[in-house]
């Protein structure tokens, strides 16, 4: 299959961009900036990307691509393509001259087109584009084309057409450039004449063969199954691939919303007709562990660990009777696997990351049906395998669950008063028919008490603070800006129906600096 590879130089909109060429059915692979020339030659790239990134060229450490990198693209007429940074690293390598620019070119800007070759073809005259810089071009070596400026920019977009080498200083794989979705077309259709083969119709098929091969005719596969949407797609597509020796574990770790355990429960035994779903209330067990614990990251090492406690004692148990368990089946995508530098300005690290680590001793191989998808492609697969929209749709919810939207030592009545608040918020926001516009929307109890009136009587209670966020890609977020009327709602109603909370606040923060979560 034709892939496009993307050299990750740091920036936040690495993944946007593989995402982009995927969406127009392309495979698409990220790799860091120094991949040496022998792994590049592994993967057979038909076109490359240079992704934007936070530093700049002329520094020391900045992201640099290895010697014998334009020889090796030359001599195979691999096109490349620079966003941003990477249009700067192009000219920079090979002896142009990038300066730093005294105007910081930010946000919407109008870019025009001196001459579009194929680059820019069907583009007007005049585009809005994305701009994120503070360097310029300057000069360009030899037999580099201007096709575009903006009033401070005069090269804002460039070929070389016997390099087979292109470069925007804008970013079009952001939705603010209105015609970026054109540049890429251009490029993976008029430069790179790439096949449009990523489809993810074939790719069930291929998945279910592929694991079906793997696991043969008699083995088990036994997986942790969360109710999320990346856990619950591989259980179904491992259903199809191997029926009922396939084994669920569902783990409650006393810190889920209110009822998941049993909505989890209800889908999987009753609606998908899981055979072999395991349940297991561990409640009491994480409960006791967590007592007294305020330091958020000891909480995510103490959910972990233990999960993974309960997890082999559970497969333990079922291997007693089930001795041809050899799998460990995991809902890995790949974000989780690829990981990019958003702000740091070192070379990007590509890095390994299981959710789940279980010890050697238990020998169980790993099957990451997922390994090479995007969340939305993951979405995708689970609608056409026939997943409830329920489960598709659900905002993502956090391994240590409402251990870290708790601010401070975790308690029963405390998890008791922030479900029922939480569920006041999500009933309210689904009501207004805004859930599935939302990234996340939910409550963090503020262990602080203040002052309130109920009828003729004072009270001294808890605050439960509202987080509700619009996001594309996690990176970066934004508080919702919902209706007023709305708010005044749900907040009426937690202070009406919570017994425990007499205030409820608004978050207005966005990411950055704040995160989504609060611990
Ligand atoms: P932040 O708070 O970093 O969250 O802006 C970004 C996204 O990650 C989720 N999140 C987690 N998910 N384990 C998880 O599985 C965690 O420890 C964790 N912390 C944050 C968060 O809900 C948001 O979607």
């Amino acid at each position: 299959m034709d892939k496009i590879c993307i050299l990750d130089m740091g920036s936040q909109y690495t993944h946007l961009i593989a995402r982009r060429i995927r969406e127009h059915g392309v495979y698409s692979e990220i790799l860091p900036n120094d991949v040496s020339i022998n792994e590049l030659k592994q993967h057979n790239p038909i076109g490359i990307i240079l992704s934007g990134g936070p530093s700049s060229v002329y520094e020391e450490n900045s992201p640099q691509l290895t010697e014998d990198f334009f020889t090796y693209t030359s001599n195979k007429r691999i096109p490349v393509l620079g966003i941003c940074y990477g249009f700067h690293l192009i000219i920079h390598q090979l002896g142009g001259k990038i300066k730093p620019f005294s105007n910081k070119e930010y946000g919407k800007t109008k870019l025009e087109i001196l001459q579009p070759a194929q680059l820019l073809n069907s583009l007007e005259k005049e585009e809005i584009v994305w701009m994120s810089h503070g360097d310029q071009a300057e000069s360009m070596p030899p037999g580099f084309e201007v096709l575009a400026k903006t009033d401070t920019s005069p090269i804002a977009a460039y070929a070389n057409e016997d390099l087979k080498l292109y470069g925007v200083q804008f970013h079009p794989e952001v939705i603010h450039t209105k015609k970026g979705d054109v540049i890429l077309e251009n490029f993976i259709d008029r430069i790179v004449h790439a096949k449009k083969e990523w489809k993810l119709g074939n790719w069930i098929e291929t998945a279910i063969e592929k694991i079906r091969n793997e696991v043969g005719l008699k083995d088990r596969v036994i997986l942790g199954l969360s109710g999320g949407v990346d856990s619950s797609v591989v259980a179904l597509l491992l259903q199809k691939a191997i029926g009922n020796r396939l084994h669920c574990i569902f783990v409650n770790n006393g810190v889920l919303r209110k009822n998941e355990e049993f909505e989890v429960q209800e889908t999987f035994q009753k609606v998908l007709n899981f055979e072999n779903f395991h349940y297991v209330d561990a409640e009491d067990l994480f409960l006791e562990r967590l007592k007294n614990v305020d330091d958020p990251e000891e909480k995510r090492r103490i959910i972990g660990h233990t999960f993974i406690e309960v997890f082999e004692n559970k497969t333990l148990e079922l291997e007693k009777t089930h001795p041809d368990i050899r799998y460990l089946a995991q809902g890995t995508i790949y974000p989780d696997r690829v990981e990019t530098s958003a702000t740091s300005n070192v070379s990007a690290k590509i890095k390994s990351h299981h959710n789940l680590t279980l010890p050697d001793n238990m020998m169980l191989k790993i099957i990451e049906p997922l390994k090479d998808l995007y969340k939305d492609e993951v979405r995708k697969i689970g609608m056409e395998l026939g997943l409830p929209s329920s489960i598709i749709k659900r905002h993502p919810f956090p391994g240590p669950g409402l251990a870290i939207r708790i601010i401070g030592p975790i308690e029963k009545e405390k998890l008791y008063i922030l479900r029922e608040a939480d569920e006041i918020l999500i009933e309210e926001i689904k009501k207004a028919g805004i859930y599935d516009s939302l990234w996340q929307a939910f409550c963090v109890f503020l262990p602080l008490k203040t002052v309130g009136i109920m009828g003729d009587f004072r009270t001294y209670e808890y605050i439960c603070s509202i987080r509700v966020v619009e996001s594309l890609d996690v990176m970066t977020a934004n508080f919702a800006k919902l209706d007023w009327e709305l708010l005044e709602k749900i907040g009426t109603r937690i202070i009406n129906e919570v017994k425990g909370i007499n205030r409820v606040v608004y978050d207005i923060s966005n990411k950055p600096p704040s995160t989504i979560e609060y611990e």
